[in-house]
């Protein structure tokens, strides 16, 4: 067995060969303390044995409901045993609510163990009533301490376990403060291997910090199985969604809002984030089907130009990247002769929800075009596809679903790239356009703006 020497930052537990005045990691001066020597385990593993993938076999109910429709949707279709799921967002979201209420809606054989290193068990106890909760074998344990948390789990052997959060546990041995790097990634790790030996599902929350002593929960990512961040839009609906996912998609989102009784599902999500619906929108206003996972939603992209603060013209947007919208202003320029010399370009989408995907491209260009002209789109009218540098529409994803989630919504004039289908088959109101110059012509010449030209 080798003996091994090294020194410890007692900040951040940062080990170095040698001792230094000064940790590269946290800044912390003199922090660096001898540690006692380790011994490397020796390797002496019974199952050293690889197994053929055809001599596998998987058992049924690998995963289970959680409860709670909109989380089993962004899991990929509900909890995977022995899986670890890391719930990130900023304080106050609702990440312990949520995770109360999965302990509590929750129909499972076998203990649930909350383990709170935040709240007290009276204010835990509080939260459950406010919530309704009457699961009789939810238990509480309130502790910080990793050796104490592992040796109640082997006691308990919940079949769900809830760790309020993976940043107040620590491991005594290690001499970092609970909440550093270390810490954070030595007491997930242990956690993790603990509840995959044992095949519990373990959620942890993470609160996502501001940079500091503080580890945020992008430390341990690597460690666990999925990742979820919840996060509020600019209204009221909380969002949640996966951005790393070992069992299943990562484009889904869960939409709540927070009531006086906890969170509360969006079941029927798609109009939510719509100013206005049944009027003509004020100019600058386009409305497009959007997919978000396995459904549509129709959002507003609002814009508004005016002319520019400083020398320099400026794109102003943080719900889509300011590149697309620099690209769609060029296309707009070159292809349609409306220009954007000297004006500053701000861009919104009601509701506050982010969007990447392609089929945005054709309805921002509407929305500056009608921002730049003043021509409002006319009333019902919802637009979807990509556009290209020659200014051509292509076609998206998934365009008959958006065509018919929008008219089921009321929108009845509806303009979109051509689509493989017959004809027949498509909805009456589509109308399909190849160009951009198309598209402004078939949205724009309407009688109305015919009017208001005019006067
Ligand atoms: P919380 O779950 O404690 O957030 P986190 O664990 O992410 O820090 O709850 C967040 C907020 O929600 C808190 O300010 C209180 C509020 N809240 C309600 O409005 N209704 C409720 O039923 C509960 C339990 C909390
Ligand atoms: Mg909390």
């Amino acid at each position: 067995m080798k003996i091994i020497k090294y020194y410890t930052c007692k900040t951040c537990g940062r080990k170095e060969p040698k001792w230094l005045g000064r940790c590269p990691d946290c800044g912390s001066w003199n922090s660096f303390a001898e540690t006692e020597s380790d011994k490397l385990k020796s390797i002496e593993r019974k199952d050293m044995i690889p197994i053929p993938i055809s001599a596998i076999e998987l058992k049924d109910s690998y995963r289970y409901d959680s409860g709670i429709e909109e989380l089993n949707r962004v899991l990929g279709g509900g909890i995977m045993k022995g899986s670890t799921v890391l719930v990130g967002g900023e304080p106050g979201i609702g990440k312990s609510t949520l995770m109360l209420q999965l302990a509590g809606n929750i129909n499972l054989k076998g203990r649930i163990l909350y383990i709170s290193g935040e709240e007290s068990a009276g204010q835990l106890k509080m939260r459950a009533e406010r919530l309704e909760i009457e699961q009789l074998n939810i238990e509480i344990f309130c502790e910080t301490e990793l050796s104490a948390i592992l040796k109640v789990l082997d006691n308990v052997k919940p079949v769900l376990i809830i760790v309020d959060s993976v940043q107040t546990i620590y491991k005594d041995e290690l001499k970092a403060i609970p909440g550093s790097p270390t810490q954070v990634k030595m007491c997930t790790f242990e956690l993790n291997e603990y509840s995959k030996q044992r095949s519990a599902s373990l959620f942890l929350i993470g609160h996502v910090t501001k940079e500091g002593l503080i580890a945020g929960p992008k430390v341990v990512e690597h460690i666990v199985d999925s990742v979820l961040y919840f996060d509020q839009s600019d209204s009221d609906i909380r969002i949640l969604r996966s951005t790393k996912n070992r069992f299943g998609p990562t484009h889904e989102i869960g939409l709540f809002t927070m009531s006086e009784k906890g969170l509360i599902q969006i079941k029927d999500p798609a109009s939510r984030f719509l100013e206005h619906r049944n009027e003509t929108p004020p100019p600058g206003v386009a409305v497009v089907p959007v997919y978000e996972g396995t459904r549509v939603l129709l959002v507003e992209i609002q814009s508004l130009v005016i002319p520019a603060k400083g020398n320099i013209p400026r794109v102003f947007s943080d719900k889509i990247d300011s590149r697309r919208i620099s690209r769609i202003a060029a296309v707009l320029e070159k292809h349609l002769k409306i220009s954007f010399t000297d004006l500053d370009i701000y861009v919104n989408v009601a509701g506050g929800l982010k969007i990447t995907e392609v089929g945005i491209d054709l309805p921002l260009c509407l929305s500056l075009y009608s921002a730049k002209t003043d021509l409002p789109l006319p009333e019902r009218t919802a637009v979807m596809g990509e556009v290209s540098l020659a200014g051509q529409i292509r076609s998206i994803s998934y365009t008959k679903m958006r065509i018919n989630a929008a008219f089921d919504m009321g929108f009845n004039f509806l303009v979109g790239p051509h689509v493989k289908e017959e004809k027949e088959k498509i909805n009456e109101c589509y109308t399909a356009v190849s160009t951009v110059q198309e598209a402004v012509r078939a949205v724009f010449v309407n009688e109305k703006n015919f009017k208001k030209l005019k006067s």
